[in-house]
């Protein structure tokens, strides 16, 4: 059997990778952060990173998105080697639509003419095609009754919902969300990781990195444990979560799931608590 078809992810796995990283080695100055990195994302498969603190996860998109030099190994998206400041470059970046944590819309534009930027700017699409693209995409994220407001009159999850069109607008192969909800009020999470789960359903390729474990175990396909410089474990979100293979998995996993006990050093390891398995 040919070594792609023995991938457990179904019909997926039988095409080539969107993206393919080999011995990635990233350093700074000194301090070496990504050691040794490798794995593969298939189309539409959505892949979890997860990891402590400092573990170099933001670091890896900026590599993915040829925004950081790196110094070992290969980056290779839809084929082609991503190398920063290397004249493909550009392309490359139009395909991936990059999430931050804290938005990054332009301020001074509103919902839509944020959105409608790059396609007119970029791609050369007429302003009226591209604003009927647009509120399609608001509709999409549920944001249609805002599409005149400024970023300062929208709360950080309708903000983020725009970013996430303003990505989706590009319509790129492979979307990156670095820690997504993390800047925003407990009550406007949901409402941006059901966006997200759509987009999952569509058949979207994700890379998500995120510490919303539930949204990991329902919505990923694979989940990447990063530490120390290398993926520790990867695997199915649930064995991770439910039954990791290795120690320091285990202590991350219960130190997200559940920080008092963590603090305390009186983690239990043996299972998801009920409101996390299910959302
Ligand atoms: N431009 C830079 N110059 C020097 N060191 C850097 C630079 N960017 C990141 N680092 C270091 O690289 C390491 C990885 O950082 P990175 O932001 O990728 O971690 P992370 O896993 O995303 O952490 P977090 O969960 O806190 O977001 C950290 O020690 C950080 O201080
Ligand atoms: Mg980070």
């Amino acid at each position: 059997m040919p070594n792609n078809l023995k991938s457990p992810n179904d019909a997926a796995a039988q095409d080539e990778p969107i993206l393919k990283v080999e011995g990635l080695v990233k350093r700074f100055g000194d301090t070496t952060v990504i050691k040794e990195l490798s794995f593969e994302v298939q189309p539409g498969q959505v892949v979890v990173l997860v990891g402590p603190s400092g573990t170099g996860k933001s670091t890896f998109l900026r590599c993915v998105n040829g925004l950081e030099d790196i110094q070992g190994g290969k980056i290779i998206f839809e084929g082609e080697e991503v190398k920063a400041r290397h004249s493909n470059i550009t392309a490359i970046r139009r395909r991936i639509g990059m999430i931050f944590q804290n938005f990054n819309l332009y301020p001074h534009l509103t919902a839509v003419e944020n959105v409608t930027l790059a396609p007119v700017k970029v791609l050369k699409e007429s302003p009226e095609s591209a604003k009927e693209r647009a509120m399609e995409l608001f509709r999409k994220v549920r944001l249609e009754h805002r599409a005149t407001a400024y970023p300062g009159e929208m709360s950080g999850g309708e903000q983020q919902r725009v970013a996430i069109a303003r990505a989706l607008a590009m319509n790129p192969a492979l979307m990156m969300f670095d820690e997504p909800t993390s800047a925003l009020d407990p009550e406007t999470v949901g409402d941006v990781l059901a966006v997200m789960e759509e987009l999952a359903a569509e058949g979207r390729t994700m890379l998500v990195v995120t510490h919303e474990m539930a949204f990991a175990d329902h919505v990923g396909d694979r989940m990447l444990f990063m530490d120390g410089g290398y993926v520790v474990e990867d695997g199915p979100p649930s064995e991770l979560l439910n039954n990791p293979k290795n120690d320091r998995t285990r202590q991350f996993v219960n130190s997200v799931l559940k920080p008092e006990a963590a603090m305390k050093g009186t983690a239990d390891s043996s299972e998801v608590p009920p409101n996390i398995a299910a959302r």
